[in-house]
């Protein structure tokens, strides 16, 4: 299957020093879309509808063999030993702790520059978040703010039990770092790589990279479902097999027959079978996604502080997120919207600071970085069907709203 190739540019870029801005028209040629799922689903429509026809005729919509084809074609993807799927990002990290049962009195480490699922699940079980500060340039976490979080957490009486390293915006955290430090405390690691399925960390993928890895299907993810769904990762046969059975009521080895707690965590026959589709254009959309970002980190004017991908490491761009000091982010961002461009604020206010966190502990020095990025992050569109004349336009207009700002 091919795909049209892009459009060539038809406004010239930006100057990448701001200083002199090429006249732009004041609207986009079309509506810029922050995410274009339709565009990814007039591709591959056909197969999508033959997809959907086929789980119609069969009939077994609940653990039908589009489940365990996916999770075999999952783990090929990323070479875990071992896929489970499951019924959205939020259960897998649930499920996950589930399995190593964790309890209350123990502590799990997580940033708070994060979507809320990361910590929320650690609630579930009635253990304490101790959250994490992150680099200003990755967004993921800092591991010196992971060593203070752990003696806060032993100085407080808590047993420090397991680290969620999360992917922020579809890069690997800095794992070689973050499994010193856990082997060192005797942590487990749980890599939420809700937003960086695809992305790779040395010469492993994500999937790999933690004791037990997740990820989200949702629908505006990198690989994205038409409904919620999720996937956990391991090497382990005996967290797999527990993983299996916790996803579906702890059941034992025939039907009806229950050895445990669990859930109803399952994935749909139908958003696995849409899923496979979309796995197969997957590797040329990352390409796609990387080519975006590549353009912006090259062009977007001085002022704006461009992410760092480190030497090691690839994302899957699930955002691409700028940074805008001195108290104008939300004018930068102002000034787009009446240009036509979207906008999002990933994220505006850190869990630490909301109130059902009261509870949670900070690291003595508190968390800097993350107080600071949710003043300067804004992301911007990205997605694999960016074309290059709407980036251009974009790009021009980044460069105009800042010389209005200086
Ligand atoms: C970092 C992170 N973790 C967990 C989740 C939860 O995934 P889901 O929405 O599939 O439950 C998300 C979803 O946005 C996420 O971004």
């Amino acid at each position: 299957m091919t795909y049209a190739p892009v459009p060539s540019r038809s406004l010239p870029p930006a100057d990448a020093t701001g200083a002199t801005v090429t006249p732009l028209p004041s609207q986009p040629p079309r509506p810029i879309p922050f995410v274009d799922l339709p565009a990814q689903q007039a591709r591959i429509r056909p197969q999508i509808d033959a997809a959907i026809a086929k789980v119609l005729d069969h009939g077994r919509y609940v653990m039908g063999p589009e489940v365990a084809e996916l999770e075999s074609r999952l783990a090929a993807y990323c070479g875990a030993k071992h896929v489970i799927s499951c019924s959205n990002g939020t259960d897998a990290l649930a499920l996950a702790l589930m399995a190593r049962g964790v309890r209350p009195g123990d502590a799990v480490f997580v940033p708070s520059f994060t979507f809320a699922a990361s910590p929320e699940v650690v609630c579930w079980f009635g253990a304490t978040p101790v959250f994490v500060d992150v680099e200003l340039d990755t967004f993921n976490m800092a591991p010196d703010s992971l060593e203070t979080a752990i003696a806060t957490a032993k100085a407080q009486g808590l047993i420090p039990r397991c680290v969620i390293p999360v992917d922020l915006f579809g890069q690997p955290a800095d794992y070689a770092a973050i499994d010193r430090i856990a082997r060192a405390h005797g942590l487990w690691t749980l890599a939420d790589a809700a937003q960086s399925f695809g992305a790779g960390y040395g010469d492993r993928m994500v999937g790999t990279l933690g004791d037990i890895s997740t990820t989200s299907f949702y629908p505006a993810k990198p690989l994205g479902a038409y409904g919620d769904g999720g996937a956990i990762f391991t090497d382990s046969d005996e967290d797999a097999a527990l993983l299996r059975s916790l996803r579906d009521h702890g059941h034992g080895d025939t039907r009806y027959d229950y050895v445990r707690i669990g859930m109803n965590g399952r994935l749909d026959t139908l958003q696995a079978a849409i899923l496979m589709e979309k796995l197969a254009i997957f590797p040329d959309e990352v390409e796609r996604r990387q080519a975006v970002a590549a353009r912006y980190s090259a062009e977007l004017p001085a002022g704006i502080a461009v992410p760092k991908v480190v030497a090691s490491a690839s994302s899957v761009w699930a955002q691409y997120t700028i940074r805008i000091g001195g108290g104008h982010r939300n004018a930068l961002a102002a000034t787009l919207g009446e240009l036509g461009v979207p906008t999002v604020q990933y994220y505006p206010k850190p869990l630490h600071q909301q109130a059902p966190y009261a509870g949670a502990l900070l690291p003595e020095g508190g968390l800097p970085n993350t107080d600071r990025l949710a003043h300067e992050v804004l992301s911007l569109p990205i997605h694999a069907y960016l074309d290059d004349d709407l980036q251009t336009y974009i790009i021009g207009a980044i460069a105009r709203a800042v010389h209005a700002l200086s």
